[in-house]
């Protein structure tokens, strides 16, 4: 099904900002790694610069190029927009100054956008519509993560975010989700039920980070099976 892309938000973050958001250590960079809702993060081109592996999952990779960077020029100046006449909402000690921010999303949509062709030729980009099932078995992935994007959004609503992790739980060892707050930064309305939900059969953890943005989103969620 062809998504609008007039309802497209692509705006991504880089590979030390997923360092920060999710705790990730050198080891953690070495293994398999697939990430949800990925967008035009640069962190699955930077790792691939690196020797290592990813596989972003989005979407919004049914789109072309052009038409990812068109919409980007649109979304940059609602974002920035927004951004600058609320400062105060959010915690300027990581990234200093609104200028600095939209220079970092700069960055991070023009290295996505050079991987982009190449990445989706080697299957690191792949168009998927979570909670549809990915076409991957049980496990294949060490760590998946989700960046902005599960529990951020309530209108999703709690069965999809239930299906959802699901799927990465099957395709993972183990999951990060951050941050655990919605977009008004405060703690997701979902978060109490998922941790009571997926808490029977998994080890569920909030973990502290060093990355914070929103004010007060400097944790994240962590499910792992039992086993590991
Ligand atoms: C705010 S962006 C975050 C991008 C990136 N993870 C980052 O933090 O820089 C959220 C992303 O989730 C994607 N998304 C939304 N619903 C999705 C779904 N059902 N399946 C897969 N991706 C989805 C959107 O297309 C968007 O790129």
């Amino acid at each position: 099904m062809k998504f609008e892309l007039k309802k497209v938000v692509p705006w991504g973050r880089n590979l030390k900002e997923y360092q920060e958001m999710f705790n990730l250590s050198n080891n953690d960079l070495d293994k398999n790694i697939i990430s949800f809702g990925d967008g035009p993060a640069s962190f699955n081109s930077e790792l691939n610069n690196l020797g290592k592996k990813c596989t972003s999952i989005d979407l919004i990779y049914q789109f072309s190029e052009t038409e990812l960077k068109e919409r980007f020029e649109v979304v940059k100046k609602q974002v920035m927009e927004q951004v600058r006449n609320n400062t105060e909402n959010f915690t300027w000690n990581n990234i200093k100054t609104p200028d600095e921010l939209e220079n970092l999303r700069v960055k991070s949509m023009s290295d996505f956008l050079n991987d982009f062709s190449k990445g989706k030729k080697e299957k690191r980009y792949i168009y998927h519509s979570l909670p549809e099932k990915l076409n991957f078995k049980e496990q294949t992935f060490d760590l998946g993560l989700s960046s902005h994007f599960l529990l951020l959004y309530p209108k999703l609503g709690i069965d999809f975010h239930i299906q959802s992790i699901n799927e990465m739980l099957r395709l993972c060892k183990e999951i990060r989700i951050f941050p655990i707050l919605n977009l008004n930064a405060e703690k997701s309305e979902m978060l109490n039920d998922i941790i009571k939900h997926f808490g029977k059969n998994y080890t569920v953890n909030i973990e502290k980070v060093k990355y914070e943005f929103q004010k007060g989103g400097n944790e994240m969620l962590t499910l792992k099976h039992k086993s590991q």
